[in-house]
């Protein structure tokens, strides 16, 4: 593979899952993936939605990056070997993988819906493993790579179960971030999570109904230490971050990315909201 030129990933083959292009604010993936094409990579959009996918391919072409869309359904294994094998065609190869989708369903703990929790802990989960596995054989002949898995801070600190399978999915995805770490480490591949917090996203504006109230968002705001809101930018700095040679020393860590939200004590968090 040849250097694109100066970036912290240049010359660098990435995967970014779920990062097409939604409307009503920056998502995490779409952020990590401009940015990651900013920084010199080559970028394979996987997502379940193709048109969603080539409007974050255009926009990097548009900057001057190097991109691909692919339509893959991550929770299918015959979608992510597909997809993997066309990414290491087009770019040589495959040395960093993020796995960015999440899907999420509002659902009470005792309304026990099978369907949703196996369609719920198949896409963040099993999509994760799916992906890595057939993105492992490429990492392994080019000496080396790195996965970035967004979890979220329901994996550290419970919502009341209100989403449905998110929570264990999210937590479990933790759990395989470090198997990853510790099973291939001596290959030089490197495995960490990135924690997001309470962000003002496409997603989350869904799961509101459409948009979310100044009023909730001034609350979510306020159970962080530093008192702002979070967006996917900050996730994909974050996850530069590991990607990049700057963290060839870090695997298997989680890293919070959430205000400093989930070190608060609960006392703490209600004084901070209530004032
Ligand atoms: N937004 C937040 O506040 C927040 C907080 C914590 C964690 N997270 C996590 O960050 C990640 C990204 O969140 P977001 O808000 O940017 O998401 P989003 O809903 O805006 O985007 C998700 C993308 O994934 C795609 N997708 C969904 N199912 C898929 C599948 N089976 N296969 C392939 N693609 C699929 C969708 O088409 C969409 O483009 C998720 O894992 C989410 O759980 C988000």
């Amino acid at each position: 593979m040849t250097d694109r030129g100066p970036g912290r990933l240049s010359g660098k083959s990435v995967i970014v899952t779920g990062a097409g292009g939604v409307r009503g604010g920056i998502s995490i993936g779409k952020a990590i993936a401009l940015l990651f094409a900013q920084e010199g990579a080559r970028v394979a959009i996987v997502d379940r939605d193709l048109e969603k996918a080539e409007l974050t391919r255009l926009e990097i072409e548009e900057n001057g990056g190097e991109a691909i869309a692919i339509m893959g359904d991550v929770s299918a294994d015959d979608d992510c070997r597909a997809a993997t094998a066309r990414v290491a065609t087009a770019f040589g190869g495959i040395d960093v993988l993020v796995n960015n989708v999440g899907i999420s369903k509002r659902g009470a703990l005792e309304a026990f819906d099978e369907e949703a929790w196996s369609h719920v802990i198949n896409v963040n989960l099993k999509g994760a493993l799916l992906m890595f596995r057939h993105s492992l054989p490429h990492m392994m002949s080019a000496g080396g790579g790195a996965t970035v898995n967004i979890a979220s801070i329901v994996a550290l600190l419970s919502n009341g179960g209100g989403l449905f399978a998110y929570g264990p999915s999210k937590a479990a995805l933790l759990a395989l971030t470090r198997d990853i770490a510790v099973r291939y480490g001596k290959d030089g591949i490197r495995a960490n999570a990135i924690v997001p917090g309470f962000l003002y996203s496409p997603m989350v504006n869904q799961l509101a109904g459409g948009a979310l109230d100044e009023e909730v968002r001034e609350r979510r705001r306020k159970v962080s230490p530093l008192g702002i809101e979070g967006d996917g930018w900050d996730v994909a700095r974050a996850a530069l971050f590991l990607a990049s040679e700057d963290a060839r020393y870090i695997t298997g860590v989680c890293l919070p990315v959430d205000g400093g939200a989930s070190v608060v004590s609960p006392l703490t968090a209600v004084e901070m909201v209530t004032g």
